[in-house]
């Protein structure tokens, strides 16, 4: 772990040790201003836009932070590799094909759009492609399914991880795009179940309250090939991590990732409550959490910290 344990930089010098860095990285980053939380979902507006937090764990299980690291938020899309994992690690491959592809959609993350040829949403990073990826959650109920959800956000994060009743209620009161996108889908028979139903459970998922702690364990899990390096419990297969990361690389940033790839070069995932994962396998995963997005739903410190962090310890994939 060449980040943790201070090694050379690019010009041959030494780099500061991780906290050392990241108190440093915090008081920059605090100074950049723009975005907006977002208020579609009325509950997310209410957040106070100066939460800034920062956490970082390895693969051995330790963990660094800085600022509102432990301040809690709902994980809105972040939860869609996790949940992808799921959908692999149950029903496998060709299963979870048929409902989902894994091309890029150069589309904002909520648009109205099916892959034609296929009748399949474009990907599990997009709403559409999310929503189709929660009717896999397995139990017979609704309750049961739930159940099930809580479950495996939980040894994610290696903590009891629960639902944000509040934003919960919000974005089932206002979420008629999505549910608009569910119907569709019902059309093509990419759901095959009561959308209400697969939209309950999506929403309940979005609004789970997790930390920037829990975040950079669970994004340390996919580092770790699977097994959370807290619990060391095995949670997904090699071959479906590998899975995770990739579309998280391709379609994790929506239509901003073509550009995140070119320049960060981390697999990643960015949600609208104003937080990004990123997972370096073998060494590292890191969450920013800042509510100000811009206008492709990405935190805009969130991204500026894991730029600086991409230069700075070399972490582009290529
Ligand atoms: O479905 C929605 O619109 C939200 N629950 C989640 C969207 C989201 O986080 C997109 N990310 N940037």
């Amino acid at each position: 772990l060449d980040l943790i344990r201070g090694a050379p930089n690019a010009d041959g010098g030494a780099l500061a040790p991780i906290q050392d860095y990241l108190n440093e990285i915090h008081a920059r980053v605090s100074k950049i201003e723009g975005g907006a939380p977002a208020d579609y979902i009325p509950e997310l507006g209410k957040v106070d836009p100066t939460l800034f937090g920062i956490a970082i764990a390895t693969v051995d299980g330790q963990l660094y932070t800085v600022g509102d690291a432990r301040v809690p938020f709902t994980i809105q899309s972040v939860s869609k590799p996790f949940m992808y994992g799921y959908a692999l690690q149950h029903h496998g491959r060709p299963r979870v094909l048929q409902k989902v592809g894994v091309e890029p959609t150069g589309e904002a993350f909520n648009s109205i759009v099916l892959d034609e040829a296929a009748n399949r949403p474009f990907n599990p990073m997009v709403n559409a492609g999310a929503i189709a990826v929660a009717e896999m959650m397995q139990g017979d109920t609704l309750k049961q399914r739930t159940n099930n959800m809580l479950e495996l956000f939980s040894s994610l994060a290696a903590r009891k991880i629960d639902i944000d009743e509040a934003v919960y209620k919000s974005e089932l009161a206002t979420g008629h795009r999505n549910r608009a996108i569910a119907y569709m889908m019902l059309n093509t028979a990419m759901i095959e179940h009561d959308p209400e139903e697969v939209l309950e459970l999506y929403f309940r998922q979005c609004a789970l309250s997790v930390t920037a702690c829990d975040l950079a364990v669970m994004a340390a899990t996919l580092a770790n090939d699977g097994t959370n390096p807290v619990t060391d419990h095995k949670i997904f297969d090699t071959q479906y991590v590998r899975d995770v990361l990739t579309v998280m690389n391709s379609c994790g940033m929506y239509d901003y990732a073509g550009e995140w790839a070119y320049e960060v070069g981390m697999p990643a995932k960015s949600g609208v409550s104003g937080c990004i994962i990123a997972a370096i396998p073998g060494q590292i995963g890191i969450c920013v959490y800042a509510p100000p997005i811009d206008s492709q739903g990405n935190s805009v410190r969130g991204i500026a910290v894991c730029q600086d962090m991409s230069r700075e310890f070399q972490l582009h994939s290529f």
